[in-house]
């Protein structure tokens, strides 16, 4: 039997500057891929790297003061590093200024040149430097790069091209017979249409400056970083030095890349390989990670640092929110919130939670040992079907998909908890038999969920086998249900994701939830029974009325209040107070001496009660626990929330009779 090759590569990343949540993406996604591929058994080779050469990279080694091989050195440590705290398990991490790959891009322009494929001309024309990439005019928007939004250089120099323009209906024969070769299909469709209508010859050569690989034919002339790029995929399998190496490994190469780069690795790359005699590979461009609906980008300015997310959170959680996300293929936000609530809600509710609970009915009713059980259960059906479905998903490239179907599984089993209520059958010694199988079946769906989130989670996974007691993480090649072995000892350990307060984790500021509005005093009632209530309908403009149960019958008359201009919570969850509707409340703070309501002069009823500089996002029926988490402070008679005041946009909201207080209800 012939075992199964698997290859995939990311982009190599260029070097001058540090890794972001991008580079992240692209790169995890091999090795999910990879990581799902060898669980099945495949042979895989993974590759990814870092782009070295190139006047960006020059300039900004420059820039840095350094030698630019120290600079570089540097700049791809900090990838490499990253990769490590990922836990990328790739099987080479490339530099374009390793000796071997020298050796490649070399043979391969020779290779081009025995095709009659370069001849020598003059590049005149527009250049970002950001993208490494030649334009034309209409390319421009507002003369400027499409993705960097920067101007474009002129160029003009001696070079030599690539005779791309002679690949045309070549191209487009090898995109019809092959219509799985770029993916998805909507950028394939891009492709071939701009195949269809510009692919001038490319300039390959650069002359004026000098970090790169040199031209073999030409030594006033390095390649143009693109082409020395490139080549890189076929280095890392060993192109000069293993013919069965590279043999095996070639025809299943899958190059996962960012659409910003999707046309260098089809029109240009196929047309190389074609050229040089070797298989076109296939590709899959995803979509960007994108911040208030921009791309996040070096040179745009709002990048997020992977590092600070993995160490603040967890590898884990960043590797299984970016996926569970954003559709691959598509743009998609993504921010710490995003992380947050993915690690609260699938993380730690539904899969940790999963976990906690199972253990501890072996815990509590078997001696933390995997009791007894049936080798065969509606669970491990549920399994085969889910195994199937994330497979197709997988290798379809849609992660997201594949992990709602895995976090179904997860769903099928706290249900199957549920159900079978091991608490009551525990409460009879006739139940004992089923009692076991209810926990062996859930302890061996722990162990088929390792497996399935083995790729995605890696740590997550081996955390579960080794609280189940176990060494490894099963394969998927390997895994059958109903193996796990009665009487192992388990080893229940701390839970495997904490709940992330929102507010503590400075990522949300509770404030953000309250909507605060200026209520107009319309009438004043006592409340029956009640001798420090008063029962007041409020005026908010054209947010009608409101009626609002009130304490501050002891600090103000009826009189002092008809007419009184003050700050309402406008959606707090209505109650009852000694059987009347309060439908919010009114803000008031309080010092040893005194109550006083928060108040205006010169604002209208039904006006906003904001801070500068944070968007309010009300919720309905804001609960009171939450809202007392909220505190607001009074100095010197004006309101404060973390030091900003609050205001109405004519003037800052102030309190009466108090001049100091830390609190405000
Ligand atoms: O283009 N969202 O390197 P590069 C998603 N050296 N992915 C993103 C992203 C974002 N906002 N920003 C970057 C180069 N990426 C060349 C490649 S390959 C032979 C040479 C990812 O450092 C995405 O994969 O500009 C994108 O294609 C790649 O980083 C670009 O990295
Ligand atoms: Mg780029």
């Amino acid at each position: 039997m012939t075992v199964k090759k698997f290859y995939v590569t990311t982009p190599i990343y260029y070097v001058n500057d540090s890794p972001h949540i991008g580079h992240a993406y692209s790169t995890i996604a091999a090795d999910i891929l990879n990581r799902w591929k060898k669980s099945q058994g495949y042979r895989t080779f993974f590759l990814t790297g870092t782009d070295e050469h190139g006047l960006k990279v020059q300039k900004a080694a420059e820039k840095s003061g350094k030698p630019t091989k120290e600079f570089v050195n540097e700049k791809a440590e900090n990838f490499r590093k990253l990769f490590e705290n990922l836990n990328i398990k790739y099987d080479r991490f490339i530099r374009t200024t390793d000796s071997d790959h020298k050796k490649v891009a070399q043979a391969i322009i020779r290779k081009l040149h025995k095709s009659n494929d370069i001849y020598k001309g003059k590049y005149e024309g527009l250049y970002c430097i950001d993208c490494e990439a030649y334009y034309t005019g209409k390319d421009l928007v507002n003369g400027c790069c499409p993705i960097h939004k920067k101007k474009v250089e002129w160029v003009s120099e001696d070079t030599y091209f690539f005779n791309l323009s002679k690949y045309q209906d070549k191209l487009l024969k090898l995109y019809e017979q092959n219509p799985n070769l770029i993916r998805p299909e909507s950028r394939r469709n891009e492709i071939v249409s701009k195949v269809k209508s510009e692919l001038r010859d490319l300039s390959i050569t650069r002359a004026n400056f000098s970090w790169g690989i040199p031209f073999p034919f030409d030594n006033k002339h390095i390649l143009y970083v693109w082409i020395d790029a490139l080549t890189n995929y076929l280095t890392a399998i060993d192109y000069l030095k293993s013919k069965a190496k590279f043999k095996s490994y070639w025809p299943v190469a899958e190059h996962i890349v960012g659409k910003d780069i999707l046309w260098f690795h089809t029109a240009i790359w196929h047309s190389i390989l074609l050229s040089a005699g070797l298989k076109p590979s296939k590709v899959f461009a995803h979509g960007w990670l994108t911040n208030k609906e921009i791309k996040i980008s070096k040179s745009l300015g709002n990048v997020i640092d992977p590092n600070k997310l993995i160490n603040k959170y967890s590898s884990d959680s960043l590797r299984y929110s970016l996926f569970r996300e954003v559709a691959f293929g598509n743009d998609g936000e993504f921010s710490e919130k995003t992380l947050a609530t993915r690690i609260n809600n699938e993380l730690a509710n539904e899969l940790g939670n999963l976990v906690s609970r199972t253990l501890t009915l072996a815990e509590k009713f078997s001696d933390s040992k995997v009791p007894k059980g049936k080798k065969n259960s509606p669970l491990a059906t549920s399994f085969k079907r889910t195994y199937r479905e994330a497979d197709s998903q997988i290798n379809n490239y849609e992660f997201h998909h594949a992990l709602e179907t895995i976090w179904k599984f997860i769903a099928d089993v706290n249900r199957y908890i549920d159900s079978q209520k091991p608490w009551d059958l525990a409460k009879d010694e006739k139940n004992k038999e089923q009692l076991n199988d209810v926990i062996y079946q859930s302890c061996e769906s722990l162990r088929a969920i390792s497996a399935l989130v083995e790729p995605f989670i890696p740590e997550t996974s081996q955390k579960i086998v080794s609280q189940l007691g176990l060494k490894t993480i099963p394969t998927l090649a390997k895994y059958k249900w109903g193996q796990l072995k009665a009487g192992t000892k388990i080893n229940k350990g701390d839970i495997l994701f904490e709940k992330i307060d929102f507010e503590k984790a400075g990522i949300e500021d509770l404030f953000e939830k309250l909507d605060l509005k200026v209520g107009q005093v319309w009438e004043v009632k006592l409340v029956e029974g009640a001798d420090r209530l008063y029962q007041i309908k409020v005026h908010l403009g054209k947010f009608g009325h409101r009626q609002i149960v009130a304490g501050i019958r002891e600090h103000y008359t009826i009189a002092q209040l008809k007419g009184k201009k003050v700050i309402v919570v406008a959606n707090l969850k209505p109650v009852k107070l000694r059987g009347v509707v309060s439908q919010g409340m009114l803000l008031a703070a309080e010092d040893k001496n005194n109550v006083g309501l928060l108040t205006v002069a010169n604002s209208n009823p039904g006006d906003d009660v904001f801070i500068y500089g944070l968007e309010k996002k009300p919720v309905e029926n804001l609960s009171i626990d939450e809202f007392i988490k909220i505190t607001i402070k009074v100095k010197g008679g004006s309101v404060f929330y973390k030091d900003k005041p609050l205001q109405t946009g004519k003037e800052m909201v102030r309190a009466d009779k108090v001049k100091d207080a830390s609190k405000v209800r």
